[in-house]
């Protein structure tokens, strides 16, 4: 199996899921990571991971559809099985999510459906909720919404700031990615309508 990235940022997530692939956490082939930020950190710790690194620039297409167009015949080329979305700060088309429908996962920082968006780390803790988490889930055309994968409780407790919270949050992702992503790989997660059951 052939698994692509796509990230936008520093990239803690994609570098958990290089290090969880040599440890075997799971059996899959980190075949590409694509990037939208030339600047973005994530970019660095492919090319150190020796992970192919493919830069589309938005501005660099004159519309979203030839944007997606440059990515899909990335993803033929590289004989891509699962794409893995890791803090892209991008929304794909519907018709992008439909063509691989139930082969994009996102993970998310918080128990969704709750605080979607951004901003859900400091969203949760302004509301002052004493339990969010941490939720991975497949990518339907709804932003943070498509069928839930797995989730983990993180509680909130009074001497947490917005940055202990988001240090706590991260950690957990770095542990539930990869599971998720093994799961995927071993063929164990059946959909059926929104649900998504572990066999
Ligand atoms: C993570 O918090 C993830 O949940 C969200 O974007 C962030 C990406 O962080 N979708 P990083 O670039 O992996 O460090």
């Amino acid at each position: 199996m052939r698994i692509a990235v796509f990230a936008s940022g520093r990239g803690s997530n994609f570098a958990a899921i290089i290090a969880a692939a040599k440890r075997g956490i799971f059996r899959a082939n980190l075949s590409l990571l694509v990037c939208d930020q030339p600047k973005a950190g994530v970019i660095a710790k492919a090319k150190r991971a020796g992970v192919k690194v493919v830069l589309v620039r938005r501005e660099d297409f004159s519309g979203k559809k030839d944007f997606e167009a440059q990515i899909v015949k990335n993803i033929q080329e590289y004989k891509i099985d699962l794409i893995v979305m890791a803090g892209f700060m991008r929304m794909l088309s519907h018709e992008f999510v439909r063509r691989y429908r139930f082969k994009i996962i996102n993970i998310h920082p918080s128990l969704l459906p709750s605080f979607k968006g951004a901003h859900a780390i400091k969203d949760a803790f302004d509301y002052g909720v004493k339990v969010t988490g941490v939720t991975v889930h497949f990518v339907d055309e709804e932003m943070d919404h498509g069928p839930i994968i797995l989730q983990q409780a993180v509680s909130i407790s009074k001497s947490d700031t917005p940055a202990s919270l988001e240090a706590r949050i991260h950690k957990i992702e770095h542990k539930l990615y990869p599971l998720g992503i093994k799961l995927f790989v071993e063929g164990k997660l059946k959909i059926r309508g929104r649900k998504v059951s572990i066999q």
